[in-house]
């Protein structure tokens, strides 16, 4: 397993794949490494000819009043979790090397980045959507792996591949639970015993929600009730928000024609967890 650090050194490694006609699978994350992260690098494995894993704890999609002095770093695990799932490259470059003196060029996010996340973290799509680029450029992949735990990061992330006609497939992939239900995250680390009871809260609510879509409740508001009642009930503490909207657009709705999805961001201590469901006819997840 190659470790890279260098953008120039891992361009020109990818270059190299992909020049003898190789598939290149890309899973960029911010490291902390879980079996989210893993299943997604698996996933690269079984349908490309070389992974490469990125681990960059990217400062500009963080805010001012945000984790990022205390996001966890365990490189050594994570190399080592990386190891065992025989990915092909881990690309690991220092915040100069991505944003030196000078830096000053953003890409402006979709549309769909403005609600939810976007109202609750100004400019966190923006770091997204412009780290995302810059790793698109430097790793010109065949396929890119994102996770539906980030439902409105993989929205904005295909439209932007869309929109800016980026030669790269972006795939998603569902969300790896603990066995009790709780959305694997990096963040989860910082949960002590009775908060990581708390956490639970998301799931329980996305449930109450799917339940009553189940049931054939097609009413927005009654289905957003239930989950906040779910949420202060079973101890998250600040509903940034609990919503029900367009699953392809994030728009709001008013009742569920077509396939909806569940979005949920509170606090639990001072940690921002964040959570989703899709809620359709077919299979949700
Ligand atoms: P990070 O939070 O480290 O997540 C990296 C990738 O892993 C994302 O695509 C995320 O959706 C996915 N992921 C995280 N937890 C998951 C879970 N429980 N199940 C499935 N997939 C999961 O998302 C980021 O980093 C950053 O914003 C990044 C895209 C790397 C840009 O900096």
């Amino acid at each position: 397993m190659k470790v890279i650090a260098h953008p120039d050194e891992a361009h020109a490694q990818i270059s190299h794949w992909r020049n003898s006609g190789a598939r290149i699978g890309l899973v960029p994350t911010m490291g902390a490494l879980h079996e989210g992260h893993l299943t997604l690098a698996k996933r690269s494995k079984a349908e490309c000819d070389y992974t490469v894993v990125t681990i960059f704890v990217n400062p500009t999609q963080f805010g001012p009043n945000e984790d990022l002095s205390r996001y966890p770093r365990t490189l050594e695990a994570d190399l080592a979790g990386l190891r065992d799932v025989q990915v092909d490259m881990v690309f690991t470059p220092t915040p100069e090397m991505l944003y030196p003196a000078g830096f000053s060029t953003y890409v402006e996010p979709p549309a769909s980045a403005n609600p939810l996340e976007g109202q609750c973290r100004p400019g966190h799509f923006r770091g997204v959507t412009t780290v995302v680029m810059k790793l698109f450029q430097i790793l010109p992949a065949t396929i890119a792996y994102f996770g539906q735990k980030d439902y409105q990061q993989l929205t904005v992330i295909k439209r932007m591949v869309e929109d800016l006609n980026v030669p790269i497939r972006v795939e998603g992939c569902p969300t790896i639970r603990e066995s009790d239900g709780l959305a694997m995250s990096s963040r989860n680390r910082y949960l002590d015993a009775e908060q990581r009871q708390r956490a639970l809260s998301l799931w329980h609510a996305l449930q109450a929600a799917k339940q009553l879509y189940e049931s054939g409740e097609r009413n927005v508001h009654i289905l957003e009730q239930a989950m906040a009642r779910e949420l202060l009930q079973r101890g998250a503490e600040k509903i940034d928000y609990a919503r029900v909207v367009d699953s392809q657009t994030l728009e709001t709705i008013d009742t569920i024609d077509d396939e909806a999805v569940a979005l949920i961001a509170c606090f639990v201590g001072k940690t921002r967890l964040i959570d989703n469901l899709v809620l359709s006819n077919s299979d949700s997840h």
